[in-house]
């Protein structure tokens, strides 16, 4: 397909109503593996570190599993809601939003026809002194932290997008890692193995999504110097 033959149109459109759908998920309706495999195929197009692919896609549709993984998500999430609730106060109804979105999908995990679980077979903490030996003269955290998540997140969000384009409906979701260990002995994932988070799967029930308010462009890039916020020319 020529430039010129993409419908522009559509792909922007898809890119900037991608939400996190949580309240208007399916929980009736089945989810057709078929679909998600469709829409993975798709996400292993992202760009991932020297061609590597350490990504690995855990796709659970098992009940009883469900039921587990949203049992340690909620465990989770509590604590945390309280914090951003008591930091937030009545002040900031976006935030209060979102935190009751958020616990909705929590009440309704385990009914989320499927869970994918994308992780990746790096682990921040492995051993970078390699590259250290090379001469790199940071702090390898953050490079390890981009190295070892960038990819498999960037290959989450494509799985989102195609989704989205099917009807289909999701959200990145992290909260469950402070009980990663516990998931992963459930579902068998192996020492060395990190899980980067959960993307709870189910068909949109609404018509649309508007693109949301972000803090505009000009407050968030700079131009050639950290804080310049007119481009030179
Ligand atoms: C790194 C990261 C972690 C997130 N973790 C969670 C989560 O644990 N639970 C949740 O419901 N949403 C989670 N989200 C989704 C955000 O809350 C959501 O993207 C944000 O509120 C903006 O909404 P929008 O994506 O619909 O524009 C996460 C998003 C990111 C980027």
């Amino acid at each position: 397909m020529r430039v010129d033959e993409i419908d522009r149109d559509s792909v922007d459109h898809v890119l900037t109503t991608t939400r996190a759908v949580r309240q208007r998920l399916d929980l009736e309706r089945d989810v057709p593996l078929q679909i998600v495999q469709e829409c993975l195929e798709i996400a292993l197009q992202a760009p991932t570190g020297f061609n590597l692919q350490n990504w690995r896609w855990l796709v659970v549709t098992d009940p009883e599993k469900r039921a587990a993984i949203a049992e340690v998500y909620r465990r989770m999430l509590v604590p945390f809601l309280e914090v951003m609730e008591q930091e937030s106060g009545d002040v900031d109804p976006t935030t209060q939003r979102v935190a009751r979105s958020s616990w909705y999908l929590a009440e309704h995990l385990h009914e989320v026809p499927v869970h994918v679980i994308p992780c990746t077979v790096l682990q921040v903490n492995d051993d970078y002194s390699m590259f250290r030996q090379l001469g790199f003269d940071t702090d390898l955290t953050n490079m390890a932290a981009s190295g070892v998540f960038g990819e498999v997140w960037s290959a989450g969000w494509s799985f989102m997008l195609a989704l989205r384009s099917r009807g289909l409906g999701s959200s990145m979701t992290t909260i469950h890692l402070g009980g990663e260990s516990e998931v992963a002995d459930l579902l068998g994932i192996p020492e060395g193995v990190s899980q980067a988070g959960l993307i709870p799967v189910g068909w949109f029930t609404g018509d649309d999504f508007k693109p949301a308010n972000r803090h505009p462009l000009h407050e968030v890039a700079f131009y050639e110097h950290w804080g310049n916020t007119e481009p030179a020319r």
